[in-house]
């Protein structure tokens, strides 16, 4: 097992996110990397702060630079504002180092095109982002898609259902500002959890109609004042894809919502074909729902996935699977693959994955803007 020593660029929730998950890393089984955070960059004192008590954490600093340059450091874990992405990102690629990126990839697709194409010119190992797809229901669900047994597909649709925004008095921050989260707004913030699995389906959009909502246009500013908050709120894209596999075109459709009513964190992929079909949704994550027909009976069965995930645990089948135990199977996913030891396993969403959602955003926000239908 070799030992892998993670530096933080972002100290803020997502950062603090992955002490939790190495704190847990021993309950995998047999993994080839051992997971622990040695720096943090930051330029908040109160983010750096929090990390003081974290013993394994030996280097804090205000200057991520400081980290890109560090010999003392194997992986880096970028998780800043949007508007950040594409400098840090394009910097830690030209220095070679390995680092998982966070979603979206860049303010926009042309800031995640040319991210790609310093990753490209680099040795860094990149990956980006994406935790839902390793639940074991949706891991279930990606399984069963592949295999084929859905047979010509009809109707797809994969959503995040978010509600974090859905409080009106919620204050401003950069995520709800196209300045720093970017023009496509929720898309930027939930898309990529929506598009990984069709994504790695082989489910291209080659074409996209978006409906876009900005439900709250005004939020409190620090000092309580009013202050626009112009972001889109909500997505909802209707794609014409093409199967990479062949067979019949169908359509897919991508929901990302800052504000759904009723939902609170409800990541979904629903797949329906003429043979078969497959229901997911984290609100009953240890349920699996599969089609099939039984002559000419319609059967949806009800299956429990468990707790068996890529990367089996200390804690076996049974025990409920979380958000927490995600990132721990996407995170022990991203050092597997860069040990070179993912073999078959679901691997976590490639920079070229990244890019192609980001082509759909754009499309999305083109087809909003009045172009009807657009291609990505
Ligand atoms: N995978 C997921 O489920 C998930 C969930 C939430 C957010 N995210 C993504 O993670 C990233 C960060 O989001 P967050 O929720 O952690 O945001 P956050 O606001 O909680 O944290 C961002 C941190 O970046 C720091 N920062 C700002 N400028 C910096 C700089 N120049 N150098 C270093 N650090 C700097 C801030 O001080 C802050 O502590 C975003 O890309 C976001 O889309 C992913």
């Amino acid at each position: 097992m070799t030992d892998v020593r993670i530096g933080i660029i972002g100290g803020g929730l997502m950062g603090r996110e992955l002490v939790g998950v190495c704190g847990r890393w021993d309950l995998l089984v047999d993994h080839p990397a051992r997971a622990r955070v040695v720096a943090v960059a930051d330029p908040a004192p109160a983010a750096r702060e929090w990390f003081a008590c974290v013993d394994s954490v030996t280097t804090l600093t205000d200057d991520w630079r400081h980290l890109v340059g560090s010999d003392d450091i194997d992986v880096l874990y970028i998780a800043v504002p949007h508007d950040l992405h594409e400098e840090i990102y394009t910097a830690a690629a030209q220095a070679g180092r390995d680092f998982l990126a966070e979603k979206p990839f860049g303010i926009d697709r042309g800031a995640a095109e040319r991210v790609v194409t310093a990753i490209d010119a680099s040795s860094a190992f990149v990956r980006v982002s994406s935790e839902f797809p390793f639940y074991p229901g949706a891991q279930r669900a990606y399984a069963y898609a592949a295999s084929g047994a859905l047979g010509d597909i009809l109707d797809v649709r994969a959503g995040f259902w978010h509600s974090s925004d859905l409080n009106r008095a919620k204050p401003i921050n950069w995520k709800r500002r196209a300045k720093t989260c970017g023009p496509v707004g929720v898309m930027g913030d939930l898309g990529l959890h929506v598009a990984h699995m069709p994504l790695r389906l082989g489910w291209r959009p080659v074409s996209v109609y978006a409906r876009l909502d900005d439900v709250v246009s005004e939020r409190p500013g620090p000092d309580g004042t009013l202050v626009a908050c112009d972001t889109w709120d909500n997505a909802l894209l209707v794609c014409g894809v093409h199967p990479r596999a062949g067979g019949r075109d169908f359509t897919m459709l991508w929901e990302t919502r800052r504000i759904a009513p009723g939902h609170v964190n409800t990541w979904f992929f629903n797949a329906v074909g003429m043979d078969g079909g497959v229901r997911f949704s984290t609100r009953q994550p240890t349920l699996l729902h599969r089609f099939r027909l039984d002559g000419s009976e319609h059967v949806w069965e009800e299956l429990q996935p468990g707790n068996v995930s890529s990367w089996p645990v200390v804690s076996g089948a049974i025990f409920e699977f979380g958000f927490g135990d995600a990132l721990l199977q996407m995170w022990a996913s991203y050092l597997a693959e860069r040990a070179g030891a993912l073999g078959d396993r679901f691997g976590t969403a490639t920079p070229a994955e990244a890019l192609d959602a980001h082509r759909v955003f754009d499309a999305a926000l083109r087809s909003w803007q009045g172009q009807g239908l657009a291609a990505p």
